[in-house]
């Protein structure tokens, strides 16, 4: 079997690079205005017009990063758990991976303020961290080839 077997199809990549880096510029943005980027208005301070489309963008391109998640599930990851390549940065990268998608279904659905800030919280640093897993993961997957 070839060394590479376990590289993903072109269409893979190309989906899962462009879903994560809209997730992680939507997300990022969001952050930053509405830190800093709040409006006064005549009824006083409130959040910055394109924060609502930004999230209406991250949550479009959350959808489609899950379904690229999904095909990676039979083939990538199956396949690489059994040759027993790249474990433990891939169990990061499952850990990244559901840890973000349950905050965000906890932004959605949490009905407590608690919770929110601890989803809030919880979401955005495993969404700032995440592009290093990926990086860590690409680097020792490729690093694991040769041996
Ligand atoms: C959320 C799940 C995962 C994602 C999004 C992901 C993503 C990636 C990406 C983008 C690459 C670079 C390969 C290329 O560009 O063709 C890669 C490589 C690799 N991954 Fe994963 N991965 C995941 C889970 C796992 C798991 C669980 C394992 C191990 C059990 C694993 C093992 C590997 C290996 C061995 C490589 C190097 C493949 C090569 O020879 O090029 N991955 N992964
Ligand atoms: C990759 C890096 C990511 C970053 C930097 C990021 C960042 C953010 C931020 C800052 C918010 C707003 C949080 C709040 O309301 O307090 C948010 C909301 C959300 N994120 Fe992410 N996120 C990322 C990835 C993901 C992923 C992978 C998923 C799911 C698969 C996801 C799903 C959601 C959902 C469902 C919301 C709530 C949307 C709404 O309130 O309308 N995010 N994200």
């Amino acid at each position: 079997m070839s060394r590479n077997f376990l590289k993903l199809e072109r269409g893979q990549r190309r989906w899962l690079h462009a879903s994560f880096t809209v997730l992680f510029l939507t997300g990022v943005v969001w952050w930053a205005l509405h830190r800093w980027g709040e409006v006064e208005t005549e009824f006083g301070p409130a959040p910055h017009p394109l924060n609502p489309w930004l999230m209406r963008v991250h949550g479009a391109a959350a959808m489609v990063a899950l379904v690229v998640l999904g095909t990676l599930l039979p083939g990538h990851v199956r396949k690489a758990w059994r040759a027993g390549r790249n474990r433990l940065t891939g169990v990061g990268m499952l850990a990244s991976c559901g840890g973000l998608s349950l905050s965000g279904y906890a932004l959605y659905y949490a009905g407590a303020e608690s919770a929110r800030v601890w989803a809030s919280g919880i979401h955005l640093v495993g969404g700032l961290v995440f592009p290093l897993v990926l990086i860590v993961h690409i680097w020792s997957g490729r690093r694991s080839r040769t041996r």
